[in-house]
């Protein structure tokens, strides 16, 4: 999982209407934070407007809990001539003890765009 090192892009607090009928947090709100986080590093690397592309195959691997704090990290894996890859990995901490329990991962990929919307290429 995450180099340690790393500083999270995000780290957010749930709210109470982000939770499903199970107590646990929507995918939906997971993914959400994730493309939040990924366009961030995608928009410094580009230098500008980008757009979420593509989203590979995810696994929720634990839920994320009322009062969890939810880090998300987000570091470049590779780059083409318009878009960029990045991986994204999202942790929750846990209680008084501070458990850091990994939620899930995925590679995110985003286009540079534009100002008619269209791919630009990245800055070399
Ligand atoms: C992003 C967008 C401008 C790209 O347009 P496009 O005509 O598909 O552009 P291209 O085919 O030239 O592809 C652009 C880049 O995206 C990459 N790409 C396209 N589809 C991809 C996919 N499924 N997975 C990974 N990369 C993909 C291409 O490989 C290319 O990268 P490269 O230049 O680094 O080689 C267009 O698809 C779009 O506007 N999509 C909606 C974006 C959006 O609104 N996202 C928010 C969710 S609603």
């Amino acid at each position: 999982m995450t180099d340690e090192r790393n500083e999270a892009v995000l780290r957010v607090v749930p709210r109470l209407r982000d939770i499903n009928a199970n107590g646990h947090i929507f995918g939906g709100w997971v993914l959400s934070q994730m493309d939040i986080a990924g366009g961030i590093v995608a928009h410094r690397i580009a230098h500008g407007a980008v757009a979420t592309v593509a989203i590979e195959g995810m696994k929720f691997i634990s839920p994320i809990l009322l009062g969890d704090i939810v880090s998300v990290y987000a570091t470049e894996e590779r780059r083409g001539r318009t878009s960029v890859a990045i991986r994204i990995e999202v942790i929750a901490t846990r209680g008084i003890a501070q458990e850091q329990v990994p939620v899930t991962s995925g590679v995110y990929t985003f286009v540079a765009l534009d100002a008619n919307h269209k791919p630009r290429p990245l800055p070399v």
